[in-house]
């Protein structure tokens, strides 16, 4: 679905990623696990369109799309969902959403409503309220659901745990499992090693804007390597 092949990233003059390279196949669900700074936004960044790459190249369904503007990179099919469950605070839950379709020059379709909210039905009770006055895991919540409303054949979560207490994530990973479940490819980025690694497929190891190591799921947690640095064992 989504290869991405010797990628270099940075700010300015400040190089963050080095010829990262990996791949997702449809239907599947990849987790790049790594540390505070190891790079993990910047590479959904750049491939969203929202930083630009110096090198390297992000192939989609065969299509180059490396470098396009985000609202093309959404329109091939790619949806980021920001760390922080970021949305529109001034907004309400609904004109949220209609962002969401909009970046994909949709109008919100009838079906996409009923398939978000199904998934998701605190935001159908809270449609109207404006999304500062949503608790943090109804806001991650929303930045899902608006990913989702351009109908994406990639989701691409930044850190969806982060800063939520633990039986919110345990929500927020339900959500995400009946994603996959539902067949949606899936790119997550996580610090939250064990909950990363128990639902993904296959996995990557970022450390200073490099792929340090891969493997299945359950490789990685049992490597001594990510055993110490990541699960503390
Ligand atoms: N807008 C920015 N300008 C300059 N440096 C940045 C910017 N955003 C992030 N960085 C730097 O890039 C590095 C990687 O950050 P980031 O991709 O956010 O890592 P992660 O998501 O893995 O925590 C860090 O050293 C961070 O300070
Ligand atoms: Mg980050």
């Amino acid at each position: 679905m989504i290869r991405v092949t010797d990628l270099y990233s940075g700010y300015g003059k400040v190089p963050i990623l080095n010829a990262v390279s990996f791949e997702v196949s449809e239907h599947e669900m990849v987790a790049i696990i790594g540390p505070n700074g190891a790079g993990k936004s910047t590479l959904l960044k750049t491939i969203a369109g929202l930083v630009h790459p110096s090198s390297g190249k992000v192939v989609l369904e065969d299509q180059d799309v490396t470098g396009l503007p985000s609202y093309q990179i959404v329109r091939h099919g790619i949806a980021y969902v920001p760390e922080g469950g970021r949305v529109f605070p001034n907004m309400t839950v609904m004109d949220n959403l209609r962002m969401g379709a909009y970046s994909n020059r949709q109008t919100l379709k009838e079906g996409v409503l009923d398939e978000v909210f199904t998934l998701f039905p605190r935001l159908k009770e809270r449609a109207e309220k404006f999304a500062r006055t949503l608790s943090g895991g109804e806001r991650q919540m929303l930045a899902i659901a608006r990913g989702l409303v351009s109908r994406p054949k990639l989701l691409m979560l930044d850190e969806p745990s982060l800063g939520l207490a633990p039986k919110l994530v345990d929500e927020i990973y339900e959500k995400i499992r009946l994603l996959k479940e539902s067949g949606l490819t899936v790119l997550l980025v996580e610090q939250n090693t064990t909950y990363a690694l128990e639902l993904a497929d296959r996995g990557y190891v970022l450390e200073n804007g490099r792929i340090f190591m891969e493997g299945s799921c359950a490789e990685l947690a049992s490597s001594d390597h990510v055993r110490k640095a990541y699960l503390g064992l």
